[in-house]
């Protein structure tokens, strides 16, 4: 990194609330900037962005297994018609024995931001639309080179019908700024599912397997039509959902790697909900987005 490069950095990290920043010892004798800046060691070392590995191919993402309740079945479904238990996005292998995959449902496939719009509005292929107030579609520029992906909405966000509103919103906000991204300029945001999940008591909770295979079909629309160059998943269930993995895979083993989804680079780092709880590791996240930005950069080359 240029010394000029760091001394942005280290701006950008005191803005998103990151520093004061530690410095690598030989630049630190470069610069008296850079000296400046590393004297307080009081925040986790920073590590320096990893090139993207080698892009591995991905299988299309299958659903995680539902969270096991006492009948093995999401509380959800029982209430649910026989059509639709067939939600648009969720097309099952002819093979009983293969994982089902989610396949993108011609319909959804071609709509266009209007009628895409009005679908996500009007659905109700999971249980999660008899809570909601207002369907959360995302929020930005259409045409955006970046697209951060969040978990679903939760109680600012369904009042509101725009994702990252509350409190997480304003660091992701400033994550944005940090990144030199604004809210709506040449940024995008979504979430993995469009409505808000809730627990019996009424609190937030991530979306079942069922329901993130119900709304993905939706989000591959919005990546289809955005056409963005990096994506950015924020948080384990943005990353899993994604990338078909195992529920019990940690975000930390997910960092520091660039995934594909889409044929897009994708990279993964902590929700903004969590870095509010876990300041420690928002050093981390900015490492993430380190890398996002080479990402970004090697990609438009
Ligand atoms: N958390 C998310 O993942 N998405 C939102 O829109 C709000 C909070």
């Amino acid at each position: 990194m240029s010394q000029n490069t760091f001394a942005a950095s280290a701006r950008v990290l005191e803005e998103i609330g990151v520093g004061p920043v530690w410095v690598r010892r030989h630049l630190a004798v470069e610069t008296a900037e850079a000296e400046a800046a590393a004297t307080p060691v009081a925040a986790a070392p920073v590590p320096a962005p990893q090139r993207a590995a080698q892009p591995a191919a991905r299988p299309a993402p299958a659903p995680a297994p539902a969270p096991a309740q006492d009948d093995g079945l999401p509380p959800w479904l029982n209430e649910m018609s026989d059509a639709d238990m067939a939600p648009p996005g969720f097309m099952p292998n002819d093979d009983e024995d293969d994982e089902p995959v989610i396949r993108i449902n011609p319909a959804i496939a071609t709509m266009d931001w209007a009628k895409l719009k009005e679908t996500v509005a009007e659905c109700r292929q999971c249980g999660l639309c008899n809570g909601r107030k207002k369907t959360v579609f995302g929020v930005g520029d259409e045409k955006a080179k970046w697209l951060f992906i969040g978990e679903g909405p939760g109680r600012n966000e369904d009042m509101q019908g725009e994702p990252f509103v509350g409190p997480a919103g304003k660091l992701l906000d400033n994550m944005l700024v940090a990144m030199g991204l604004k809210r709506g300029e040449n940024a995008y945001i979504a979430n993995i599912v469009k409505c808000r999940p809730t627990d019996e008591a009424g609190k937030d909770r991530p979306p079942s397997a069922q329901e993130v295979a119900s709304c993905l079909p939706y989000l591959q629309r919005q990546i289809a039509l955005i056409q963005p160059t990096v994506l950015v998943a924020l948080g384990k269930t943005a990353a899993l959902s994604l990338l078909g993995l195992d529920p019990a895979t940690p975000v930390s083993k997910l960092r520091g790697t660039v995934h594909r989804y889409q044929g897009l680079p994708l990279v993964v780092t902590y929700h903004p909900a969590y870095l509010l709880r876990q300041l420690g590791d928002k050093s981390k996240a900015w490492a993430d987005l380190c890398l996002a930005m080479t990402t970004y950069a090697d990609t438009t080359d």
